[in-house]
Formats: C-alpha cells, structure tokens, sequence
C-alpha cells in the first residue's frame, strides 16, 4: 500500500493473480516468450504478468485493480495481428490480458441470423457453429484457425470475404465491453435497427484494444451458400484487371464472393516453398486473379455463368487463359496459393510490407507506378503486389533483390529500408486519394507514419475520444497513438 492508499504495482500482480486463481495466469518466462512477439518478428516485448481470465466479471475485476493502480494492460487475442499491436510494450511495465479461455458461444439464434460468442471464440470455431446451424459467418482470413473473434473486432479484420459482406465493422450487431475503468458495457444488443444516438460500438471496433477490453459480441450470420464455384484467371496485362472485375460482378449478377490479384512471382513462391501445391494453368502468365462466385441457390447457374464470363472474357482479348476448379481439391488448391503467400514470400528473404487501398478503378495505376517507383529506386527489387483487389486492397510486399543472403546481413540492411520503401509507396498512395492501412491496422508499426497522412483534425479528435474514454491512458498504450 502506498502513502495515497493504493496498493503498489507489485501488490496488484499479487491481487489479479489470486483473483484468476492458478490456471488464470502465466509468468514463468518461457511460458510468457509466445505472448511477447508477433508474425512477423518485428516486435518483442516485455511484460510482468500474462492473465487468463475465464469470464467478463474477471476481466472487469482485473481492469479495476489495474486502474487504481494505474497499470498498462495490453489486451490479447490470437497474436495473428500484423502492426504489433498486441504487443507489450518493451519496458514490461504492463500485464498482457489474453482472452483465450473465454471462448463459448454463448448463443445460436439462427431465425434472429446471429450469434452471440464470447471475444476468445477462434474464427474458424465461429464459422463451423454457423455452418453446424445451416448458416453462413462470412468473415475469412489466412489466420482463422487461430485469430479469434476479439481480435477480428479490435483490428476490424477484412479478409476475402469483405467484397460481398463487409468488414468485421459490418458483421457485429452488440458488444459487451469492459471499459478502462472496470466499468462493463452492456451493449449485447441483437438488432439490425437501433437508431438510439451515437453507435458506441463502433468505437472499440477497429480501436486495437486501446479504449477497452471486448468481452463479447453479437455476430451477424447470413444464408449459407449452396455452391460456390472458384476460378484461377491469368491475364497479359494488369491495366486490364479492374475492368475484368467490373464485368464479373455484372456478370454475376452481384454474386462475386472473391476477387484476389496474384503475380507470377506469388505462383513460383507458393509451388516452390508450400508443400501440395500445383500451378492450376499450364503456361506462365504474369498477373492471375482468383475468382469465386457463390450463391445460395444449388442450381447450377453459378458454374454456367463463370464458364460464359470466362469465355466472353478470352474472347474480348482481356483473359488470356483460365481454369475454373472441377473440384473441390482443386478449389482448394487454388485457395492455398492465395492464403500462402505471405508465407512463402518469407522463404524469398527481407520483405517490406504495405497494406494500402485505393478506389477501386485506380489499382492499375497505383500498382504501375508503385512498381516503377521501387524499381528505380532499388533494381532487382521483387515487388509481390497480391490480395483483395476487389476491395481497392493490395498488398504490395517487397522482397529483397535475388542474390542478397536471405539470412545474412544483406537481409537486415534491407529491411533497415522500411521507412524509405514506406515513403516512396505511402506518397503514391496518398496522390491517388488511398489509405496506408486497408486492413492491418494501425499498432506499433504505423503510429508515427499515420500522422503525416490524417488530418490534424482527424489526429485531434482521435486523441480526445481516447483521452475521454482512458484519461490516464492504462488502455493499451502507444498504439495506434502515441501515449500522451
Ligand atoms: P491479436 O493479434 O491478438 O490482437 C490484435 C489487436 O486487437 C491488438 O491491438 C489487441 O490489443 C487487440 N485485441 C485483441 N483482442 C481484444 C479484445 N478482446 N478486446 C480488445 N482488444 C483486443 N488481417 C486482415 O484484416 N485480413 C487478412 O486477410 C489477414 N490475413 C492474415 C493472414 C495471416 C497469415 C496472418 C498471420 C495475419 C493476417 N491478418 C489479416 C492479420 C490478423 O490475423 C488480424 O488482424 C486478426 O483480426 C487479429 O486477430 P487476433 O485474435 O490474432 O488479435
Ligand atoms: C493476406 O491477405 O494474405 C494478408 O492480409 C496479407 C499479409 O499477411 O500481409
Ligand atoms: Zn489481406
């Protein structure tokens, strides 16, 4: 107890770890190592103590000692996340609050289309139950089997999915959340209307964890799809692919599920490093999209309208060659390419990632001139432009020249290029009206960058919601802005 009446930092350890009882909490260090680091090894942590709270009234519990005492806590998902948000802070001055055991699904209302999951639900668990209901959760990303749904929340995950649902921001109804000062939000509400004032949970939804702690959800489900057919196209000519994606979604009568842009580059990467893969297009082309139209309707209609797109398309002189899946094995296959590149690409050495968005009908020429800037500015650079696409969303990761040692210094000199790299593609982005987080986030990794790209306005106004809602900034500090 300190001369104010608080217990001190360390007597507030003592007290959470008590409160959550053994299984509750973990401190060993080598117990601890796998909650201090992140995919993709950029950065490593320190913390006191990981908890493992198995209820909301726990979380609120923890979250009001750490308060009086004024204890950073770093909330946890999954740590698929990709901007190191999830991350705590070097200084070890913090607790990391894991909400892994809280992963029940609380409810099935299939005639309501929802579902309500407790925050340390894994996707792919959320997307079986809807199944296992005849019901379709429609979010989908390379992480799903082992994110979980807080997480998808806090970072408004995007994925493959979003070109025909949304972003997770779209898919949730109600929260429940524990508020910086232990306070619990009840916001469990199951309604496609509710036009009562400001829409709160839109707060915590994509605030990486640094306005308060989401317990639980409700998650909108929608029909299940009947059939669902998948195609690999390959084109001559990258100008040509957004006017191929507008013809599909005509086409398809809307019905476009997936619209996913890969290089060449990303088809030898995935053959070569990935176990069980096959190129599904006998010659080589240079830019491929993957395609999928779904409908909830079993009539067949799907696979002809893809076969008439396909050939309208070849005929046009806009798709050079393309297979569309005889099977569910070769659907598969086809999904593996795209969900393994980023861990191919890891196999090619240093890569220096960009999640960026522009409108739609500028990827073309964001793609062009990007590729043409980093190519100046480092030739033997391998620009991996991939992903949604169909969206505005490309991934424009950049693997190091060939030649350098992928495991060598030349690596770490590379990589010492981020910030340059960032600049060069971030002022492209920004002429052509784009965001330089589609999708990832904002965390650790973006902070400082995000600042010359926001408005003072914008910036200010993100800083008094924060300080509003966390005034002495215990929640998840240093991301997404830098701690007062
Ligand atoms: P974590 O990494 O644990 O945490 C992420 C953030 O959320 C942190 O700020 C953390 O503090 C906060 N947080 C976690 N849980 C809570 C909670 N209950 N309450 C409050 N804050 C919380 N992302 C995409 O958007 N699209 C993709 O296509 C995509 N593909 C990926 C593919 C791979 C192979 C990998 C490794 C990652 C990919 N990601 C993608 C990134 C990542 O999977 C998502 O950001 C995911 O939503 C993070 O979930 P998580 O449970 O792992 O969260
Ligand atoms: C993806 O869509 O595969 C990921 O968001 C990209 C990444 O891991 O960089
Ligand atoms: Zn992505």
């Amino acid at each position: 107890m300190n001369d104010a009446g608080r217990l001190s930092i360390d007597e507030t350890v003592e007290r959470i770890k008590a409160l959550v009882g053994p299984k509750g909490w973990v401190s060993d260090p080598n117990d601890i190592e796998p909650y201090l680091v992140e995919p993709r090894g950029l950065f490593h942590g320190a913390t006191r103590l990981v908890v493992r709270p198995a209820s909301t009234a726990d979380v609120a519990a923890i979250v009001t000692l750490c308060a009086a005492a004024k204890l950073p806590i770093v909330p946890q998902g999954g740590n698929t996340g990709l901007v190191g948000a999830q991350v705590p802070p070097e200084n070890g001055n913090n607790i990391v609050v894991s909400l892994q055991r809280m992963n029940k699904i609380r409810a099935v209302d299939p005639l309501n289309y929802t579902m309500t999951v407790e925050a340390g639900v894994i996707l792919a668990d959320i997307q079986k139950a809807a199944e296992e209901a005849d019901r379709l959760f429609p979010l989908s990303l390379g992480a799903e089997g082992s994110c979980r749904i807080g997480g998808n929340l806090s970072t408004n995950a995007g994925g493959v999915g979003v070109l025909r649902y949304g972003n997770t921001r779209d898919l949730a109804l109600g929260l429940e959340v524990v508020l910086p000062d232990g306070r619990i939000w009840d916001g469990l509400r199951a309604l496609r209307k509710d036009n009562t004032g400001y829409d709160l949970k839109q707060l915590f939804i994509g605030g990486e964890g640094t306005l308060g702690i989401i317990t639980a959800a409700v998650l909108k489900l929608f029909p299940r799809p009947r059939e669902i057919e998948t195609a690999m196209i390959a084109l001559a000519n990258v100008d040509d692919v957004m006017e191929i994606f507008a013809r599909a979604r005509a086409a398809s009568g809307d019905q476009l599920t997936a619209f996913e842009l890969i290089p060449r580059f990303g088809i030898e990467m995935t053959t070569q490093h990935l176990h069980g893969i096959s190129d599904p297009i006998a010659a080589a082309y240079p830019w491929y999209v993957l395609l999928e139209i779904s409908s909830s309707e079993a009539s067949g209609a799907s696979r002809a309208k893809l076969e008439n797109f396909l050939a309208a398309q070849i005929e046009a002189g806009l798709v050079v060659d393309g297979v569309i899946a005889a099977s569910a094995a070769q659907a598969a296959n086809i999904w593996r390419i795209r969900d393994g590149m980023t861990e191919a690409q890891g196999y090619e050495g240093g890569s220096i990632k960009h999640d960026v968005s522009v409108p739609v009908s500028r990827v073309a020429e964001f793609i062009r001139t990007a590729m043409a800037a980093v190519e100046a500015r480092l030739p033997g650079i391998r620009p991996c432009p991939f992903g949604h696409v169909g969206d505005g969303n490309i991934h424009f990761n950049l693997s190091q020249p060939k030649g350098a040692d992928p495991k060598g210094v030349d690596k770490a000199a590379y990589l010492a290029r981020w910030g340059e790299f960032n600049d060069i593609v971030h002022g492209i982005v920004a002429a052509l009206g784009g965001s330089i987080s589609a999708e990832h986030g904002i965390g650790r990794l973006k902070r400082d960058e995000i600042t010359h790209y926001k408005s003072p306005l914008e910036l200010d106004l993100m800083r008094k919601i924060k300080h509003a809602l966390d005034p002495d900034g215990i929640m998840n500090p240093g991301k997404v802005i830098a701690a007062e």
